[in-house]
């Protein structure tokens, strides 16, 4: 008998490329993109651009560097950036921001939903002062990693730049799951983007592609970052061969992630009929779904020996994201692998 296949719900990270992907790597028409002569990268730049609204792109090799770069080109050594407290610049970057670029991260809360309190954000921006840093932006993040993929609706991010405009400081969104966030709320992206100077997207998450993100912003902006990018390695040579099933992902991967919200929330309903395991399936907008455990180490551990893979944000906080590639009867197995791990934990 065949053995049953591993459904992995550590990340949408995992997704493999399309075969249409592979045969646009195969094809991609190329040249040297640090001379500016790629013509693949060039047409999904130009197609980001104008996806998120913006005057300009530069493709980046991770969302790492998407907010790395941006940070760099948004601020001086010495300068702040105001970031939530559950943002993943924060947690899951290495610590880069403030390493290479000399730039302080201070935090305001985050709420539930991934939300910046803006009294405290608002209190939060440094006066001018010969004794203070300069605050030169706030961080936003749509959809929200720490936040159970919590949503901002396009009044929330208007509210925030409002605070940053009064104070003359840039908005930086960190949007690797900004088509997550658009598809949730039903409205095109740039309802979302207009709000913010910078954003960084990813292509290598729920769109599938094997590599890559875009920093988008004006034309000013975006040469500032192209320059950051340099300076930390990234200039990429014939980088077409991952430009081109970026522009895949675009073309085909964006509708269906519909289909992955569903499975999330699917998932959340029947997590949350289960005794000794905490959750709120309202909160699941997107396509992750955090759930408390007690021990659930020993949860993830028998979980994985019964062919599904999660992740952890902390020793009682698990995570499972759905993505291309999951179906609805990996997540009916998922539930029925769920309901025996925490049976034996009973
Ligand atoms: C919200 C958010 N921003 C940025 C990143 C960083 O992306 P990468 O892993 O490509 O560096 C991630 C990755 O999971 C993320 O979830």
């Amino acid at each position: 008998m065949n053995e049953p296949h591993i459904i992995d719900l550590r990340s949408d990270t995992v997704t493999q490329p399309t075969p249409a992907m592979r045969q646009a790597m195969a094809e991609a028409e190329l040249g040297d993109d640090v001379y500016g002569e790629d013509p693949t990268v060039r047409r999904l730049e130009e197609m980001a651009a104008e996806r998120m609204g913006k005057e300009a792109a530069v493709l980046v090799a991770s969302g790492t560097m998407g907010n790395l770069t941006s940070l760099l080109a948004h601020c001086g050594r010495g300068d702040e950036a105001i970031v939530g407290d559950e943002a993943h610049v924060l947690h899951y970057e290495a610590g880069g921001v403030p390493a290479l670029g000399a730039i302080q991260l201070r935090t305001v809360p985050n709420d539930s939903h991934g939300m910046l309190d803006l009294d405290a954000l608002e209190a939060t921006i440094r006066g001018k002062n010969v004794h203070f840093p300069r605050t030169a932006v706030v961080c936003l993040e749509n959809t929200h990693n720490r936040c159970s993929g919590g949503v901002l609706s396009p009044e929330e991010m208007a509210a925030v730049a409002r605070v940053a405009r009064a104070h003359d400081i840039a908005v930086h969104l960190d949007g690797a799951r900004i088509f997550n966030a658009s598809i949730a709320l039903g409205v095109p992206v740039t309802a979302l983007t207009e709000h913010v100077d910078s954003v960084s997207f990813c292509l290598s998450k729920g769109l599938s592609a094997p590599v890559g993100s875009v920093v988008c912003g004006t034309a000013e902006f975006v040469a500032k970052a192209r320059r950051a990018r340099k300076m930390v390695g990234g200039g990429m040579r014939q980088a077409g061969i991952i430009a081109a099933p970026g522009i895949v992902a675009l073309e085909t991967m964006v509708e269906r992630l519909a289909e992955d919200h569903e499975h999330a929330a699917l998932l959340a309903n029947g997590l949350a009929q289960m005794p000794g395991l905490r959750i709120d399936p309202a909160r699941v907008q997107s396509n992750i779904v955090v759930v408390e455990v007690r021990e659930g180490v020993a949860f993830q551990k028998r979980m994985r020996e019964d062919g599904v893979l999660i992740s952890a944000f902390g020793p009682d906080r698990l995570r499972m994201v759905t993505h291309y590639g999951v179906t609805r009867a990996d997540i009916e197995r998922a539930l029925a692998c769920a309901g025996r791990a925490i049976g034996q934990a009973a």
